[in-house]
Parts: C-alpha cells; sequence; structure tokens
C-alpha cells in the first residue's frame, strides 16, 4: 500500500503541474480573451478597440502608466468610463488575468 501511494503522489505532481502550466498560458488566455479589442500586437486598432478607444500597449508610456495591480483590478472588476463600459468584469481565473497581463506586457516594443 505505502508503495503504491509513493508512485501516485509523483503522478499527481506532475497533473498539477500540467495544469498550472496551461492555466497560467497568458499568450492563448490572451488571443482567446483579449486581441478582439486590444489585437494581437496591443496595439487596439482592431474594430472594436478602435470604437471603445483601447490604447496602443506597443508604446512604452502607455505601459508605464498602468500597474500590475491597476491592470489587474480593471480586468476583474471591469472599466468604465462615464457610462460607457470599456471592459466587463472579466469570467477569468486570477491567474490567467495575470497571465494574460504578463503576455500584454511582452508586447511592448
Ligand atoms: C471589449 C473590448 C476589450 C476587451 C475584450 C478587453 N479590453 Fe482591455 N481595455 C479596453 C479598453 C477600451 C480599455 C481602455 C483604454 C486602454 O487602456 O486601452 C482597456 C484597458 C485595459 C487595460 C488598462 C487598464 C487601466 O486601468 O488603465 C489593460 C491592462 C487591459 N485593458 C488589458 C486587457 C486584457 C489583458 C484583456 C483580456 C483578458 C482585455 N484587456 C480585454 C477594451 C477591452
Amino acid at each position: 500500500m505505502k508503495k503504491l501511494a509513493l508512485l501516485a503522489l509523483p503522478a499527481a505532481f506532475a497533473l498539477a503541474l500540467t495544469t498550472t502550466a496551461f492555466a497560467a498560458d497568458g499568450k492563448a488566455t490572451y488571443s482567446d480573451n483579449c486581441t478582439k479589442c486590444h489585437g494581437d500586437d496591443g496595439k487596439g486598432a482592431t474594430k472594436m478597440g478602435t470604437k471603445l478607444g483601447a490604447k496602443d500597449y506597443s508604446d512604452a508610456t502607455v505601459q508605464a502608466a498602468v500597474s500590475d495591480d491597476q491592470a489587474f483590478k480593471s480586468i476583474k472588476e471591469g472599466l468604465k468610463k462615464d457610462d460607457k463600459t470599456l471592459m466587463k468584469p472579466s469570467e477569468l481565473s486570477d491567474e490567467d488575468i495575470k497571465a494574460s497581463v504578463a503576455y500584454l506586457r511582452t508586447l511592448k516594443k
């Protein structure tokens, strides 16, 4: 019995690792949830992005103006300007939000 448990442990550990790696795949999460507005390149030059006024996140100044905490909060709780909803509160997990922000950071020129 003991031996079996010892064998099962690494397997469970490996599974946990792959699940985490999957959840934290920022690029895929970003592609699925953010490109519609922010674009593949983060420039926000999509139809929706232009309409809503998405900024150019390939620009270092734009990136520097928003902290990770602020970014996280705006995605998690949504972002509004006056009465206009810019981003709806996200249904993504905290890990996925962080991973997608981390990916957005890599789009900085
Ligand atoms: C419906 C369009 C839309 C979607 C989808 C969307 N955003 Fe946004 N987002 C905007 C707009 C518009 C703004 C406000 C202008 C700007 O900062 O680009 C914004 C702002 C932001 C900001 C700055 C927040 C702040 O407080 O200044 C970050 C970071 C961001 N988005 C990241 C993301 C990420 C990551 C995703 C995907 C998980 C995402 N957005 C999905 C439209 C969208």
